[in-house]
């Protein structure tokens, strides 16, 4: 039996194989609610147009009202031979109201109705995972606050570098978040315009109204082309483009967690919340949901990789290649949904421990470039001689195996004659923090001002 659906032409039914190849059913049924808002908005463009009589959209609204009733009450039963989420609602549609829902398909083709379809479902997760980075910079700005003051050790090469504040070092992630919040609400706008009407790639012969059907759908106007509105996919790569920027910082941000949770850091302590066992150590506690946000970070990427490759060579206009559009996007986004929770729930969870921060931000003649800085201030020493002179002294104290700090005057003036007591006051790492008030810098005062201006900005007192 060929298919009811496009059948005409054919005498015999498809191989079984290409059943299963072809039908996408399986994943685009996650599309029903935006396959429906699409057809509602269509049905009632097509009545004002004249173009099915009123009688008609009445019935075909109602019976995709039943039909959308059925699908969330879970008693809609898909079909694999109905290819695709587009067909299975027409069809049961058919079913309830008759062969009036045949007009529906007026002036549309399953290419400008996936496009729209898409578009809506994209629209909404990157409406979901606005304000899901949001609530992890929340999180992250009250952590900052809190710890403004909390002296840690910060690092370049991931060797001792400078001391900073455990809060200037999350107020890090804050921005990051901040630019991936931007692109989502970039892609947005350009993604904010609706493809249907544009039919199978030519448009129609029928005098539909795009204004329409894209100001019902919360679109910013109809796209203009109509072969680039049934080809696109721009609006789901640049979905997943920033998801997998995003997916990124939140991947380095979990590998500190990794690293900071171990006994060789121990900077914070997740608590058994965020922990999990070994069935053979007894001692471990491993930062699992840590470690799964950063091998998550895998699917993301690939899914783009994954689009762009579908994408590359195909010509104008639609081909079935873009069918393969789906699941990675789908699965991408909601693991990035998935992975904003977590690490808010870590950053909320964390306990950190200011002893040993403290502690390793003083290891490593960490402090030894407020040496340097000194020498250029109380000296006048040009920088570069100053690093020098200040390498000698790290070197001596290194030899005598001892902290900055603990070498002796004398020993510093065998470096640099002309030395005081003074230098000593600059080597604390309190001090050092305290002195980095440039702007953006690590002095617990820009932290405190820049994690208030963030809450204050996002409606907290
Ligand atoms: N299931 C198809 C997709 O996801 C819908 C569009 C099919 N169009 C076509 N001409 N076969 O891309």
């Amino acid at each position: 039996m060929s298919n009811a659906m496009w059948g005409g032409r054919f005498a015999d039914g498809t191989a079984e194989i290409m059943e299963t190849i072809n039908a996408s059913i399986d994943f685009d049924r996650k599309l029903a609610a935006q396959d429906i808002a699409g057809s509602q908005a269509h049905v009632a463009m097509l009545a004002r147009q004249g173009l099915v009589d009123a009688a008609d959209a009445d019935a075909i609204a109602s019976g995709l009202a039943q039909v959308k009733g059925e699908i969330e009450a879970g008693t809609f039963s898909f079909s694999r031979a109905l290819e695709d989420i587009h067909m299975n609602v027409e069809a049961r549609l058919a079913e309830i109201i008759g062969p009036v829902a045949g007009r529906l398909h007026t002036a549309r083709s399953r290419n400008d109705q996936v496009a729209l379809d898409l578009r809506l479902w994209v629209r909404d997760a990157i409406d979901g995972l606005i304000p899901e980075i949001a609530a992890l910079q929340r999180a992250l700005a009250r952590r900052a606050l809190d710890c403004a003051g909390m002296v840690m050790p910060g690092f370049t090469h991931l060797q001792s570098a400078q001391p900073v504040t455990f809060g200037h070092h999350l107020l890090a992630y804050v921005e990051m978040l901040a630019r991936d919040a931007g692109r989502f609400r970039d892609a947005r706008k350009r993604l904010n315009e609706c493809p249907l009407g544009a039919a199978a790639l030519a448009g129609t012969s029928f005098p539909i109204d795009r204004e329409m059907t894209a100001k019902a759908l919360g679109f910013d106007r109809p796209t203009a082309n109509s072969l680039d509105s049934v080809a696109d996919r721009d609006f789901a790569l640049e979905a997943l483009a920033a998801a997998a920027i995003a997916a990124t910082h939140l991947s380095r941000f979990a590998e500190e967690i990794v690293l900071w949770t171990t006994p060789q850091f121990g900077f914070v302590r997740l608590s058994d919340a965020f922990s999990t066992g070994s069935s053979i150590m007894p001692q471990k506690r491993n930062p699992d949901a840590a470690e799964l946000v950063r091998g998550k970070t895998g699917r993301v990427f690939g899914a783009l990789i994954a689009l762009l490759t579908v994408m590359k060579g195909l010509p104008m206009a639609y081909s079935k290649d873009m069918q393969e559009d789906k699941e990675g996007l789908f699965d991408a986004l909601e693991t990035l949904s998935l992975c904003l929770a977590a690490m808010t729930g870590m950053v909320e969870d964390l306990t950190p421990d200011p002893k040993r921060m403290k502690a390793a931000a003083g290891a490593g003649y960490a402090t030894a470039t407020d040496l340097a800085d000194w020498l250029v201030r109380a000296l006048k020493t040009p920088f570069r001689e100053a690093h020098h002179i200040t390498g000698r002294i790290v070197a001596l104290a290194a030899a005598r195996g001892v902290a900055l700090e603990k070498l002796t005057l004398d020993e510093m003036r065998s470096v640099e004659p002309r030395i005081t007591e003074d230098a000593f006051a600059v080597l604390g790492v309190e001090r050092s923090v305290r002195s980095r008030t440039s702007y953006g810098g690590a002095a617990p005062a820009n932290v405190r001002r820049q994690a208030k201006a963030w809450l204050k900005r996002h409606g907290e007192p």
